[in-house]
């Protein structure tokens, strides 16, 4: 049966706060969607959405901003913050409040600092979607690589997936391990000791019973991965500019880094990409990284129009 699952007016800040039913419901709202494109546009004629992002991104601004208008939405914000009132040192309550009062149907907001969309959600009714921040949470990343997995297996349960690069600070590694945890999934992460995933985010997965492996090196599991999540070494996290250096070229992901892999193996980046992932394994059957990036948008339309409501 299928689940009864109200999404509108619900915020959504943190990955944790969506059980495999709500995912299941997500991920069905995305199949629909790819199955009948179209099926949504204009469905959302007459709704605002005001995109607030304080921090720089192309992919997560742009797809939320296309995906607005295809549903026929008005677009309101700032794609960073130069050219808004930040630069004069406006805080994200009035920010917030001043688009309350222009009649924002839904926020979509990115920060830097950790906890800026909890907040934002705290101080108004109208629904929040975090679109990152800091390096803790990106849940709308983490459904669009659910979807992307789902797209390219037939299914999540049973997958054995592999994060390698820096998993301390990337906030889409964290986010896809925490909604991975409501799968039958087997999780490794690797990286070096300095960049491994932090403790509560393990202590999070022991709870909902999955453990982790934690491995150094990609050559000791890459012939046992279904996927391989890259992520960027997260420069403008990281606090000590020499250990940068140090660990930025340690996890290259090329054609000889993959020679051990199943032919299946699927490699997921969130994108950007710097020195981690070789642009040679873009030729390759491996490459998913393009199919998850324009994922990005059905799952962003189908979001907008569960929280909205109204629509279709
Ligand atoms: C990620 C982010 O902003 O956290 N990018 C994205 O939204 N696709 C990953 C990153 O910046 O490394």
């Amino acid at each position: 049966m299928e689940p009864d699952i109200d999404f509108v007016g619900r915020d959504v800040v943190s990955i944790r706060d969506f059980k495999r039913d709500d995912l299941e419901h997500i991920l069905k709202a995305f199949d629909d969607l790819e199955k009948h494109r179209g099926s949504l546009d204009g469905a959302l004629k007459g709704k605002l959405v005001a995109l607030l992002f304080f921090e720089p991104s192309t992919r997560t601004y742009s797809s939320f901003q296309i995906a607005a208008e295809r549903l026929g939405m008005t677009v309101t914000g700032f794609a960073g913050p130069t050219g808004s009132s930040i630069t004069k040192g406006e805080t994200l309550h009035d920010t917030v409040k001043m688009f309350e009062g222009y009649g924002a149907d839904v926020f979509v907001i990115r920060h830097a600092k950790m906890g800026a969309a909890r907040f934002a959600s705290e101080i108004t009714d109208v629904p929040v979607i975090n679109a990152g921040d800091g390096s803790r949470e990106h849940p709308t990343q983490a459904m669009l690589d659910l979807c992307t997995m789902k797209k390219a297996f037939g299914k999540i349960d049973g997958l054995r997936v592999g994060m390698l690069g820096d998993l301390r600070f990337g906030r889409a590694s964290s986010s896809l391990a925490y909604a991975l945890s409501n799968f039958d999934v087997e999780i490794t992460f690797i990286a070096p000791e300095a960049l491994q995933m932090r403790q509560e985010v393990i202590h999070f997965l022991k709870q909902r019973g999955v453990t982790p492996r934690r491995e150094s090196t990609l050559e000791k599991v890459a012939e046992d991965l279904d996927v391989l999540y890259v992520t960027r070494i997260q420069k403008e996290r990281i606090p000590d500019p020499t250990e940068y250096e140090r660990v930025r070229r340690i996890y290259e992901v090329n054609l000889e880094a993959l020679k051990e892999a199943k032919p299946s193996l699927k490699v997921f980046h969130p994108l950007p990409r710097v020195d981690e992932l070789a642009t040679d394994v873009d030729e390759t059957i491996h490459a998913q990284y393009l199919e998850q990036a324009a994922a990005g948008l059905p799952l962003r339309m189908a979001l907008l129009n569960l929280v909205v409501g109204g629509g279709r």
